[in-house]
C-alpha cells in the first residue's frame, strides 16, 4: 500500500494534469458574459468524509456553477416534495444533449431526467413553488452557503442579465413544458430563478464542501447536518452517475467510475461513496460540453486512489 498522502497524491496528480494539459478545450461562449474567463485556470479540491482536505491550484477561485447547481435544486426539490417529483421528471439518461427538445413531445412534457435543461427546469418550478424567483434564488444562494460553510458564494447578475438575454432554448423548453402543465409558476418566473441558480460563484473548495452530504448517506459529516435521507441521497448519486454528463455520462462512467455533474463553467462535482467529495474546475470544454482537462485529472485521481466503485 502507498504510504503517499491525499494532499501529496492531489498535489502530483494536479501538477501532471495541468502541466501536460492545461488550457485544452474550448471555453463556453454562448452565454457571452461565460467566453471572458481565463482558459489556463485549473483548480482540484477534495474533501473527505473524515475532514481532511487537499487542494492544487486555482481551488480558491469563484467561477460560474452552471448546471452543477441542478444537483442542489434536485436536493431541495426532494426535501419539499418527496416521491412526488418523479411524477414530473424521470431518471433516465437522454442520451441527448443538455439542452434538446426531442424527446419532450413524445414523452408528453415529462423530462427525462433532473439534469438535463428541461429536467433541471421543473425541478427549479418545485424549488419555488409558494414563493417569489427573489425568495427561491435566495434560498439556493443560502442552501449553498450553509454546506459549503461560505458567505462569499453570490449570483453573478452580469452571468444571469446574459443567460436570459440568449437563452432561447431554455425559452423554447420551458413554454413547451408549460404547454403540458408540467410548470407550475409562470415561465419567467421559473427561469429567472433558473438562470439566477446557474450563475451562483463559487470555488473548488466550497463546491466540494457543499456536496459533501452525498458522500456520506445525506449526512454532513463534519457538522452532523441531516440534508437529506440516506435514499434520496443514494438516488442523486444514481442519477449523477448515469446522467451526470449530458451524452458523456457513460464515458465518464467508463473514464472516472464516480458519480459527477458538470457544468459549462468548466467545473466537475464527483462523489466518492463513503469518502469524499471533490470539486475541479477547468473552463475549457470537449465537444458536448464538459470540462476536458477537468475530466482528465478527475480520471487521473480516480485511478490513483482506487476510487471507481466498479
Ligand atoms: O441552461 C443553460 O444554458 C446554462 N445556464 C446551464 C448549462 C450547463 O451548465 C449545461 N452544462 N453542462
Amino acid at each position: 500500500m502507498s504510504t503517499e498522502t491525499l494532499a501529496q497524491i492531489v498535489a502530483t496528480v494536479g501538477k501532471e494534469i495541468a502541466d501536460a494539459h492545461r488550457g485544452e478545450g474550448k471555453v463556453a461562449d454562448y452565454i457571452p458574459a461565460l467566453a471572458r474567463v481565463d482558459a489556463n485556470r485549473f483548480g482540484l479540491a477534495v474533501i473527505t468524509c473524515d475532514g481532511q482536505m487537499a487542494e492544487y491550484g486555482d481551488a480558491w477561485l469563484p467561477f460560474s456553477i452552471q448546471s452543477i447547481s441542478k444537483v442542489f435544486t434536485l436536493t431541495m426539490a426532494l426535501q419539499r416534495m418527496g416521491e412526488s417529483l418523479w411524477v414530473r421528471v424521470g431518471r433516465e439518461p437522454s442520451g441527448s444533449r443538455f439542452n434538446s427538445i426531442v424527446q419532450l413531445e413524445a414523452e408528453g412534457g415529462v423530462p427525462r431526467n433532473p439534469f438535463i435543461n428541461a429536467g433541471a427546469i421543473v425541478v427549479t418550478d418545485a424549488v419555488l413553488a409558494g414563493r417569489t424567483p427573489g425568495e427561491a434564488v435566495d434560498d439556493i444562494r443560502d442552501t449553498l452557503r450553509r454546506l459549503a460553510g461560505a458567505d462569499t458564494i453570490d449570483v453573478d447578475k452580469e452571468v444571469a442579465t446574459s443567460e436570459a438575454a440568449t437563452g432561447y432554448r431554455n425559452y423554447s423548453l420551458a413554454n413547451f413544458m408549460k404547454g403540458f402543465d408540467n410548470l407550475h409558476s409562470p415561465v419567467e418566473d421559473v427561469l429567472q430563478t433558473y438562470f439566477h441558480q446557474c450563475s451562483l460563484r463559487i470555488t473548488c473548495r466550497q463546491l466540494a464542501r457543499a456536496g459533501l452530504f452525498l458522500a456520506n448517506e445525506g449526512v454532513d459529516p463534519l457538522t452532523g447536518e441531516v440534508v437529506i435521507s440516506p435514499e434520496h441521497a443514494r438516488r442523486i448519486n444514481a442519477i449523477m452517475m448515469t446522467c451526470g454528463h449530458y451524452d458523456a455520462s457513460g464515458e465518464f462512467a467508463f473514464q472516472v467510475g464516480l458519480p459527477g455533474k458538470s457544468g459549462v463553467g468548466g467545473g466537475i462535482l464527483t462523489i466518492v461513496p463513503d469518502v469524499a467529495a471533490v470539486a475541479v474546475w477547468s473552463p475549457g470544454l470537449n465537444a458536448v460540453g464538459n470540462s476536458q482537462v477537468g475530466t482528465l485529472a478527475l480520471e487521473r485521481l480516480a485511478a490513483r486512489m482506487r476510487w471507481s466503485v466498479f
